[in-house]
This record gives C-alpha cells, sequence and structure tokens, in this order.
C-alpha cells in the first residue's frame, strides 16, 4: 500500500532514495532548505546541483516548509549530513502531531557523545511520536542509484515487522533491500567505512596501486569489528552489505566523496581546501573524530583510524603516517 513519506534532505542521497520510492508508488515530498533545489524539483523536475541530466518523476514534490512536509506524514527518511540531524530532530519533534516511523539514511557518528542517528533521534523524538526507527545502509552511490542501476542495501529496526515493512516498499527490479537484525551493527559499518575511504583516497593520491588498497579494505574491517564488537554489534553483520559490501564501494569508487577527499590531502591539499573543494558532505571527517575518541576511551586498537586522525587534525605528513603504520611490531594477522 502506498505510503505517505518525507524525505528530509533533497542532497543527492535524499533525491535518490525519493524516486526510488516514487517508482514504487508512495507519495513522497523532499524537504530542503535550499530554495534553489526546491524550486527546481518543483518547476523543472530536476535537481541540476547534483544531477546534471536526470529527469525526476513529475509526482515528486519538494518544500522548505517543514510544517507542510510534515502535514500525512507516515515515514520521514531522513537523509542530511549527521552534523544537523539533532538539530532537525529537535524541529521536527516541535512540529509533529502525529507518530512516525523514521528511516534513517545518513551515515555518522556524533563527536563528543558518539552517538549513533538512532541514540540520536531517541533522545529528540518523544517516545509518542515515533513508532519505530530503521537503518538502511549498504554499498549505494546516489550516481548510480537515481539511474536505476542496480542496487543491494540492508535496514535493521527497532521494531522487527517495520524492517518487512520497508523491504516492501523499497524493493523493486532495481533496488533490493535485505534485513539484518543488528541495528548497532548497520549503524557502526556503515559510519567507520568513511574514515577508511579517506585513507584509500589518500594513498591513491600519494600514487600508490591496488595492494595496499586490498589491504586498506581488509584491515580497515578487522578495525571496524573490534569497534563493533565494543559497542555490541554482532560479528556477521559486518561480512554483509553495510559492512564490507559498503567497505568495497567506497574505498574503490570514484564517485565516494570520502575517498576523493582523502585523493586531495594524498595530492597535496589541506583539509579544508580538500573539503571546501567539494559540492557534497564529507562524512568521514567528522566520524573520524568520533571515532578515535571512542577508541581511545574503549582502548581499542584501531591503527588505520588512528592514522587518519594524525594525518587530518594533527597535519601528520602522509607518507610519514604510512611508514609508521608499516614498521609497527610484528603481529599475528588475527589474535
Ligand atoms: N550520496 C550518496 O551516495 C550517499 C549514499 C548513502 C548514504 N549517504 C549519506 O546520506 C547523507 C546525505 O548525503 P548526501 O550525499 O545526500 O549529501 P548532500 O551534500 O548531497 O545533500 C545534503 C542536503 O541536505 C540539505 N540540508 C543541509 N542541512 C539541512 C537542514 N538543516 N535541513 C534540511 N536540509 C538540509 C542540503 O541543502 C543538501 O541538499 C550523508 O550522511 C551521507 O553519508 C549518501
Amino acid at each position: 500500500m502506498a505510503k505517505n513519506v518525507t524525505v528530509v534532505g533533497a542532497g543527492s542521497w535524499g533525491t535518490a532514495l525519493a524516486q526510488v520510492l516514487c517508482d514504487n508508488q508512495n507519495n513522497v515530498k523532499l524537504y530542503d532548505l535550499n530554495q534553489e533545489i526546491v524550486d527546481d524539483i518543483n518547476q523543472n523536475h530536476r535537481n541540476s546541483r547534483f544531477f546534471a541530466d536526470v529527469q525526476l518523476p513529475v509526482g515528486l514534490v519538494a518544500t522548505t516548509n517543514l510544517t507542510e512536509a510534515l502535514k500525512d506524514a507516515q515515514i520521514i527518511l531522513l537523509s542530511v549530513p549527521t552534523k544537523v540531524i539533532r538539530d532537525v530532530l529537535k524541529t521536527i519533534n516541535e512540529q509533529l502531531d502525529h507518530a512516525v516511523m523514521i528511516i534513517n539514511a545518513s551515515k555518522g557518528i556524533e563527536p563528543g557523545t558518539h552517538k549513533r542517528v538512532s541514540e540520536i533521534v531517541a533522545e529528540e523524538i518523544d517516545q509518542t511520536y515515533l513508532e519505530a526507527f530503521v537503518a538502511l545502509s549498504g554499498p549505494s552511490h546516489a550516481e548510480e542509484v537515481i539511474e536505476r542501476a542496480l542496487t543491494t542495501v540492508t535496514c535493521a529496526a527497532t521494531v522487527a515487522d517495520k524492517a518487512n515493512e520497508i523491504q516492501k516498499m523499497f524493493n523493486n527490479e532495481y533496488f533490493r533491500v535485505y534485513r539484518v537484525d543488528d541495528l548497532i551493527g548497520v549503524e557502526i559499518g556503515g559510519s567507520i567505512k568513511n574514515v577508511i575511504a579517506l585513507a584509500a583516497g589518500i594513498i591513491a593520491g600519494l600514487g600508490y596501486g591496488d595492494n595496499p588498497k586490498a589491504a586498506l579494505i581488509t584491515r580497515g574491517l578487522v578495525e571496524i569489528k573490534r569497534l563493533g564488537a565494543a559497542v555490541g554489534a554482532k560479528e556477521e553483520t559486518f561480512s554483509g552489505l553495510s559492512g564490507l559490501g559498503d567497505l568495497i564501494v567506497t574505498c574503490t569508487s570514484v564517485h565516494s566523496r570520502n575517498w576523493q577527499a582523502g585523493y586531495k590531502i594524498g595530492s597535496g591539499s589541506n583539509l579544508q581546501e580538500a573539503i571546501d573543494s567539494m559540492t557534497m558532505v564529507v562524512e568521514g571527517v567528522r566520524t573520524c573524530q568520533a571515532t578515535y575518541e571512542m577508541a581511545q576511551a574503549l582502548q581499542i586498537e584501531m591503527p588505520i583510524v588512528e592514522t587518519v586522525y594524525e594525518v587530518i587534525f594533527n597535519k601528520l605528513d602522509p607518507r610519514v603516517a604510512i611508514a609508521q603504520l608499516m614498521t609497527r611490531e610484528m603481529k599475528p594477522e588475527f589474535y
């Protein structure tokens, strides 16, 4: 049955997911602060800022008015940078007058609090307004989803039935959603892979080849699993789409903003220059800070994350950083 869905954030990912939901005959509204994007969607059926040549479904409408966006919404899909999520949720909570399901498609962990988005939602949305929370994550670049290219992701929900509902709502011939019973694992995998993607970009920017890329994916996954185990995730989740799957795509695809930012740093730009040159959000930087803090607090060995942190926040020369990583004390691969 068709649902009324409000997508918060008409950026690249919000627009691509909105199109999937429109293709499946749902009633979809996009909400964004940016008037130009909203006008472009309503008047031209385009979101030219992110997708120059894509014609969007005519039924897809957009607004800058949150009250209008929330009216009749059964589902709110979050797709804004995680740095604004807490404030956005506070405003949503003030305006909600009925219960909704919240799906989160954003990827990141909050520095300082180390909270995942599900935890921020639980803090900011009154329980009476929250039917369920669902995390949607996996290897899925908006640039391919908007072209209706084959994509698989996974979801995890606070209420088991809702994961099935989300699968039915999103699944079609080009977009397939699996479900897993591990919200923590899905959120941790989807967030920390962006830090490893920065590292993959840095080594590519320095001119290294495929061997270190494979090493980063493999050893990066070990670090993600270590942190996941410490915060209650299931190990098997990290072998799935929201773990290894997302790590592969983000470390190997030119579409990855985090990889691109890392590439610029490896090629000699400083962090601010690298971020300023991107039109889209680079979540890995903020999540790197949060992950570094978590690793310190929980005393978890995460040498790749620590190295990315030193390069980004303390301006450690990436070549020196790599030499340090390669000459660490000798160890067994598994321990
Ligand atoms: N782009 C992808 O392929 C992709 C895939 C999976 C997950 N994600 C995740 O989705 C999230 C969004 O990424 P994106 O690539 O769409 O970012 P983006 O930079 O393309 O778009 C973000 C949008 O949010 C809007 N926005 C910012 N602050 C807002 C606010 N306070 N209220 C309403 N709208 C606001 C901006 O105007 C912009 O249109 C990130 O966490 C990202 O990691 C992205």
